[in-house]
Formats: C-alpha cells, sequence, structure tokens
C-alpha cells in the first residue's frame, strides 16, 4: 500500500485539523495509508510521526491549532538538516507529502521539489492572507471575526471612558486583517503596512472626529505598520529561523505619539494570539475541508509540485512557486474603501 505523509508548519492556525481530516479521510477512501509528521519540518529532520487513521482524525474537525504540532524548522538553515530530511522521507517510505503551510514551508517546500523530494503538494495556510495565487488562505476569516468581536468589545468601553483606543492586530507585512477587521468593526482609522504611518494626519482624522462631538476613538493598526517620520522607528527586533522580525509594539507607539499630540487619553489593546486560538468559523472549515480533498487528488493524479488554491469560487492547482514568489498586499481600491468611513 502507498503511503503519504502530511505535516503542518509555520504559524498554527484555526483551520488545520479541518485539513488533516480531510486529507487522512480522502487518502484512506483512495487506498492510501497516511502518516503524520509532528511539528512540520522538524518532525522530517528528527524522523518524528504520528499514526493517521480514521480514529485520529475524529472529532477534530472544530478544533482549533493542529493535531500533528507546529514549528517554525527550517531545513535548509542547520547543515546537515537537508540530508536528513531527504534520508527520513526515504525511511518513512512516503510515496508523497501534503505540506501544509504559509510562506516559509510552502518556500521550503518549493526548494526541495528541486532538491531531491519532488513529490509534494501544498495548501495554503495563515492568518495573513498573504499568499499569491490564492484569493483566501484558511485561518484568515477566523482571525479576522476574532479581531472584529474584539473590535466591538473595545467600542463599548471606549465610549464609556471617552479615551482613544489603540487596536494591534497581526498580518506581518500585509495589513489584511486590519483592513477588514476594522471596515467590519467600523475602527475611525486603519493603519497597515502598505501605507506608512503620518502621525499628524492620523491625529487631524481624530480631531476632526471630536469636534463634530465624538468623544471617543478607535485605531486599527497593523503589527507591521511603520511611521513614515524616520525619527519616530522602532528598535531592532528579533529574527526567527526565516530571517523574519518578530512583530509587535507599534500599537503602544502610536498610543503615545496620539495621545502627546492629541491631549486625548489614549490606551492599547494588542491582541496578539487571540486572533490565531480557538474554533475555525465555517468558512474556513469548509475550505480547509475542499482543500485537502483536492491535494490528495493532485497526488493521485501524480500533479505534483503543485498547490492547491482558491480563485473564485472554485479549488485549482497552482505552481507551488507561484504561491511564494511575491506577498500579496493590500489591494487599494480596498483601502480608498475603508478611507471613506475614517474619522
Ligand atoms: O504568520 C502568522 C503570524 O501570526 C503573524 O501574523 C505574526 O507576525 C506571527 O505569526 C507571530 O509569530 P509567533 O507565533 O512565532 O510569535
Amino acid at each position: 500500500m502507498e503511503r503519504i505523509g502530511i505535516l503542518t508548519g509555520g504559524g498554527d492556525c484555526p483551520g488545520l485539523n479541518p485539513v488533516i481530516r480531510a486529507v487522512v479521510r480522502k487518502a484512506l477512501l483512495d487506498g492510501y495509508e497516511i502518516v503524520g509528521i509532528k511539528n512540520g519540518w522538524k518532525g522530517l529532520v528528527e524522523n518524528d510521526t504520528l499514526p493517521l487513521d480514521m480514529d485520529a482524525v475524529s472529532g477534530i474537525l472544530p478544533k482549533g491549532g493542529t493535531i500533528l504540532g507546529t514549528s517554525r524548522t527550517n531545513p535548509y538553515k542547520k547543515e546537515g538538516d537537508l540530508q536528513k530530511v531527504k534520508d527520513n522521507f526515504k525511511k518513512m517510505n512516503l510515496c508523497a507529502l501534503v505540506a501544509v503551510g504559509g510562506e516559509d514551508t510552502l518556500g521550503v517546500a518549493s526548494k526541495l521539489t528541486k532538491d531531491g523530494i519532488p513529490n509534494i503538494v501544498g495548501v495554503p495556510k495563515t492568518i495573513d492572507n498573504d499568499l499569491s495565487a490564492t484569493d483566501y488562505t484558511f485561518g484568515f476569516d477566523t482571525a479576522l471575526n476574532v479581531a472584529m468581536e474584539c473590535i466591538d468589545r473595545l467600542h463599548t468601553t471606549a465610549e464609556s471612558h471617552h479615551r482613544i483606543i489603540v487596536a494591534e492586530v497581526m498580518g506581518r507585512h500585509a495589513g489584511w486583517i486590519a483592513i477588514e477587521a476594522g471596515i467590519a468593526g467600523g475602527a475611525d482609522v486603519i493603519l497597515i503596512p502598505e501605507i506608512p504611518i503620518d502621525i499628524e494626519e492620523v491625529c487631524s482624522v481624530i480631531k476632526r472626529r471630536h469636534e463634530r462631538g465624538k468623544t471617543f476613538s478607535i485605531v486599527v493598526v497593523a503589527e507591521g505598520a511603520q511611521f513614515k517620520d524616520s525619527d519616530l522607528i522602532l528598535q531592532e527586533q528579533k529574527l526567527d529561523a526565516f530571517g523574519h522580525v518578530r512583530l509587535g509594539g507599534i500599537g503602544e507607539a502610536l498610543a503615545n505619539e496620539i495621545e502627546k499630540k492629541t491631549g486625548y487619553e489614549t490606551r492599547v489593546s494588542v491582541l496578539g494570539h487571540i486572533q490565531r486560538g480557538g474554533s475555525p468559523t465555517a468558512f474556513d472549515r469548509v475550505l480547509g475541508t475542499r482543500f485537502g480533498v483536492k491535494a490528495v487528488e493532485l497526488l493521485k493524479a501524480k500533479k505534483f509540485g503543485r498547490m492547491v488554491a482558491l480563485q473564485g469560487v472554485k479549488i485549482i492547482d497552482v505552481p507551488l512557486e507561484d504561491a511564494v514568489k511575491e506577498l500579496k498586499t493590500v489591494d487599494m481600491d480596498l483601502y480608498n474603501l475603508a478611507k471613506v468611513f475614517f474619522g
């Protein structure tokens, strides 16, 4: 019986378990054996696996996180790890691998298809929604809904106390969570990495709003947003195994500047990993399920080096390298629409 492996890498997100369940159910139906590789690429480096069958995936559809565990291990970083990945792929007796992840995990998958492991299919995951070639990644919808609910909650307390509240959301160098949660939550200013922050402009929008009688404001800022003014640049930040900076801190810096320049009491709320936790929305469960089934169909058809993707209402497949070629950033039409509601 042919054997398929599946791993989940990078930051976890709601929808990973629906993908795992779908891959396992479809693979078993099609007569494959399936094994889970623990903790992303780390499990392939260390030959760490988890047997997967119908029982193992029973009841996981509504659960957040990933039953396989995850890590940000990059097998191209440490000398010798790439060889271990190749050796363990053989030892595990795999005919193919499903790699579920974002830019980094799929970037490794794409390289591996040229470095000796061609039989890989990718599934696009990330709350950041920043992968090219797919309209949506699963995980984004849940994070967006969590952020929207938090903004709703911040509204009631900001209004009662006549304060400005800055909500810092995730999304790395793309402002998708900020722009969509900001629109859905009725934020008064939305700041995204795609547009450098003009602090004078932000303060004048808030002042204009208060001049028309409002005594509170909600500002949503993406963690990757940066000040236009170089004097306000944040301190050096730590790097992960893929060389990405660990973001965070812009909310605090922004709140300080707003309070200083407007004189209005300003607080900050960093939503952080709350956005990545918990049960996936119906949208993410369905998208993850469709992606998982399609991934096994691709493997069966020996269409390797591909990534499943959503385009319009259809699940299609695209070259893995297309997904990681460039970051998908916020569409300026959407930003201009959001601006109609600023102030
Ligand atoms: O890529 C998903 C993400 O949640 C980003 O939005 C965020 O910058 C990063 O991961 C946080 O990573 P970690 O969980 O390693 O702190």
